[in-house]
């Protein structure tokens, strides 16, 4: 029977810079069979961890049709992960997961809603790498409403030209300098733009991640456009310790975040009454 706590070495393959506090990690696991039995769905976490310097949940970021090698997005906020930040290629990271329920198993026909605030893009890169890989149908479309502070805040910037072959990409900028000549204030704003909000309600799918200010804001959108509770996904972000559903860090009522979630539809968040 397999232990979910017991970790497994991963090795970094490559460490990408992605602003002044971000890191994207390559990793490969050091056994070959552990690489070859991993499997995820975009919006699952692992539990990352350095010996001395404890764990902490982290999405993975990389599409799951990946066999070779997964990724993780590190932002340094503290112990653990000022210790991350500081390792090279080659060095260790003990690994457990994947945990957790993910955004939907993504099918080619369906309409989607990407809205990522801040670091909340780095789970919905899973989704968008895992559709790259997959192939779009020609009929659905993708559209990214992607919000940040300032330019120098934008993740994955070197991917967009890739993505907007088979997304719309919308980036909103709320502090930029003068030299941004794109949309500027918050990521609402973006609601006034695309076709694909001219689509049916009930043929849209939104997956959400950012801060909870900007679910507040985004649902009340999502809303008008009558887009049905089941049909809206959010990731949500809790405390942890285990990561799957033991210690009871991370409970809402009778659901816990680690093991139901992270993310949950709308329907499901409003069950939970918190
Ligand atoms: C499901 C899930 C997925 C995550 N995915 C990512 C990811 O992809 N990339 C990433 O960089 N981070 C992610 N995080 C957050 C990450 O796990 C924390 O930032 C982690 O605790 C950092 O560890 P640390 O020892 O460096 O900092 P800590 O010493 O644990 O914390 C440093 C500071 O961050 C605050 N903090 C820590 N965790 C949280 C939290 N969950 N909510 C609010 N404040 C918090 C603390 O209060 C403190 O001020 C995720 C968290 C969850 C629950
Ligand atoms: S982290 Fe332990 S129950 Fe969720």
């Amino acid at each position: 029977m397999k232990n979910f706590y017991q970790p497994q070495a991963v090795i970094i393959k490559n460490i990408k810079i992605q602003t002044k506090d971000v890191k994207l990690f390559t990793l490969r696991f050091k056994k070959e069979k552990d690489q070859k039995n991993f499997f995820f769905v975009p919006g699952q976490f692992i539990e990352a961890g350095l010996f001395g310097f404890g764990e902490a949940p982290f999405a993975l970021c990389s599409s799951n049709l990946n066999e070779n090698f997964f990724q993780i997005c590190v932002r340094r906020v503290g112990q653990l992960t000022e210790k991350m930040h500081k390792l090279k290629i080659g060095d260790e990271i003990q690994i457990r997961g994947p945990y957790g329920q993910g955004f939907l198993e993504i099918n080619n026909s369906t309409n989607l809603l990407l809205i990522g605030g801040g670091i909340g893009l780095i789970p919905l890169r899973a989704v968008i790498q895992t559709i790259k890989d997959k192939g779009q149908n020609k009929n659905n479309k993708i559209i990214l409403f992607y919000g940040a502070k300032n330019y120098n805040e934008l993740l994955f910037k070197d991917e967009y030209k890739e993505w907007e072959k088979f997304l719309d990409l919308h980036i909103i900028l709320e502090k930029p300098n003068s030299k941004w000549k794109g949309s500027i204030g918050l990521i609402t704003a973006l609601f006034n733009e695309p076709e694909l909000l001219k689509t049916k309600s009930y043929q849209i799918k939104a997956f959400l991640c950012g801060p909870p200010i900007m679910y507040k804001f985004v649902i009340q959108k999502l809303k008008e456009l009558k887009i049905s509770d089941k049909n809206i996904f959010l990731s949500l972000e809790r405390r942890m310790h285990c990561g799957v559903g033991i210690c009871q860090h991370c409970a809402i009522n009778s659901k816990y975040v680690c093991k139901d979630g992270p993310v949950f539809n709308l329907a499901e968040i409003q069950e939970m009454s918190f």
